[in-house]
């Protein structure tokens, strides 16, 4: 870079300027950058550091470059490093000598700082709404299919009867906790670090307070060292993603799972799946094993930013930059990723005869047998042992348990009655299951209810 190097005798070689250049990621903040200045001006004129009609200059030129880049025509250029010194450089040629004053007391540690914020904040709110558009999604697919019942898993071996909605819901939930990750830390993200400087602040009469007002964010650093050298706002974002990024992963392989023949609880239409190039048959759902995926590279740059943040010393220093690139590409990751699920999970049709063929599995019932006794009085331990020795009684002579005749029920435990032939119906078992935050249709419409609000 040419530009700030008059106290050095040599310019740097082009390998080194190419090497300490972050005009490539750059590229991703230059309205925040824009937006940023145009603040600074506004406090520069009010504190007297440059004349009305020279904060009006400066701004003209700024909305110009900004609709340069809005139409995609204004291209950062390694040569002048960074985005501070692009628009500083391209600003000097729109309007002249004022451009010079743009930088007064300022520094691009406190500007990249700014300007990283403000990217993050953007984004923040965009993961909250995509999440929202998602949970919204997850709600009317599970309102739609209200009466599908299907057996629920643990260690992906078949449990209990549940409803198809009661999986939906638990999804809400955990989605709803990532979008609260995000808003929670877009309180701590909102702090403008604009007047920290280079790192002790400004002899000169500067109003961060005004900066933070045009910015339109809630406060101000309290510490100039600190504004300009912690990035954990960005690894808070990446932890956010990075959690997101995994209940998708979860949620995408529950779903390439169920869309397999050998489940066939779901189908994705065409437009949501893949073929194979040699397999003509073959309906792959790609866009959900990408889900999956990404989100090793997602977590990977939360890695990345924890540790290029580990061994810093206090203050600025340059390896900073280094979490740019990371939060950039998992901002665009993660919004994709969310679009997609979005789309599967509007996409997808619910195989209700297979969800109810599996969830009548007589085994799925040997938990309702247990309370069948623990009603009539039979400590939960004995019944237990009694129901897991009539399931034992069944495997053995190879019949199922709706099978097993009631005298040999009852050798297990008197309680035993005819009426135990009631229990194996996999949606009265769901429906049973009335305690809060079960699977019984009551709760679970309730719940679906409470989520929409
Ligand atoms: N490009 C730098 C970054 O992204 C801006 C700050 C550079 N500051 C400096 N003193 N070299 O962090």
């Amino acid at each position: 870079m040419k530009v700030l190097r008059k106290a050095f005798k040599e310019q740097l070689s082009d390998v080194v300027t190419e090497f300490v250049a972050s005009a490539k990621a750059d590229q991703a903040i230059v309205e925040a950058d824009i937006n940023g200045s145009l603040a600074h001006v506004e406090m520069l004129k009010k504190s007297g550091l440059v004349t009305p009609a020279q904060a009006d200059n400066l701004k003209s030129g700024l909305n110009t470059l900004k609709d340069q880049y809005e139409k995609g025509t204004f291209i950062l250029e390694a040569q002048y490093e960074d985005v501070h010194m692009n628009v500083e450089s391209k600003l000097g040629e729109l309007i002249g000598a004022d451009a010079k004053l743009l930088h007064t007391a300022r520094s691009r540690n406190d500007q990249v700082a700014l300007d990283m914020r403000l990217f993050i904040l953007d984004k923040t709110a965009e993961m909250e709404k995509l999440i929202a558009d998602l949970q919204e999604a997850l709600i009317t697919t599970a309102e739609a299919n209200i009466g599908v019942v299907m057996p629920g898993y643990t260690h992906l071996q078949r449990a209990q009867p549940l409803l198809f909605a009661h999986i939906m819901h638990s999804y809400v939930e955990m989605f709803g906790r990532d979008k609260g990750r995000f808003a929670d830390s877009s309180k701590r993200t909102g702090i403008s670090p604009l007047g920290a400087g280079a790192l002790v602040g400004s002899g000169l009469p500067i109003m961060p307070d005004v900066t933070a007002a045009a910015l339109e964010l809630s406060s101000v650093f309290g510490n100039s060292v600190d504004a300009v050298s912690d990035r954990d706002f960005i690894a808070e974002f990446l932890f956010a993603s990075s959690l997101t990024s995994v209940h998708l992963s979860q949620l995408a392989e529950t779903l390439v799972i169920w869309c397999t023949k050998e489940f066939g609880f779901i189908q994705f239409p065409d437009d949501l799946t893949t073929t194979s190039s040699l397999m003509p048959q073959k309906k792959n759902p790609d866009p959900m094993e990408l889900v999956r995926g990404k989100t090793g590279a997602i977590v990977g740059e939360l890695v990345n930013v924890l540790i290029t943040l580990k061994g810093l010393p206090v203050g600025y220093n340059r390896d900073l930059q280094e979490t740019k690139p990371g939060a950039i590409k998992v901002a665009d990751e993660l919004s994709a990723c969310l679009k997609v699920m979005t789309l599967a999970i509007q996409g997808m049709q619910v195989v209700s005869e297979k969800t109810l063929q599996a969830a009548s599995d007589p085994e799925l019932f040997a938990t309702d047998l247990v309370e069948y006794l623990v009603v009539k009085g039979v400590a939960f331990r004995a019944a237990h042992e009694a129901v897991a020795s009539v399931v034992q009684h069944a495997r053995d002579s190879k019949i199922s348990l709706q099978a097993v005749p009631i005298v040999d029920y009852k050798k297990h435990a008197a309680e035993f009655e005819e009426s135990v032939y009631e229990v194996f119906n996999a949606v009265n078992s769901a429906n049973a299951k009335t305690s809060p935050g079960g699977t019984a249709t009551t709760r679970v419409t309730s719940a679906l209810i409470k989520a929409k609000s």
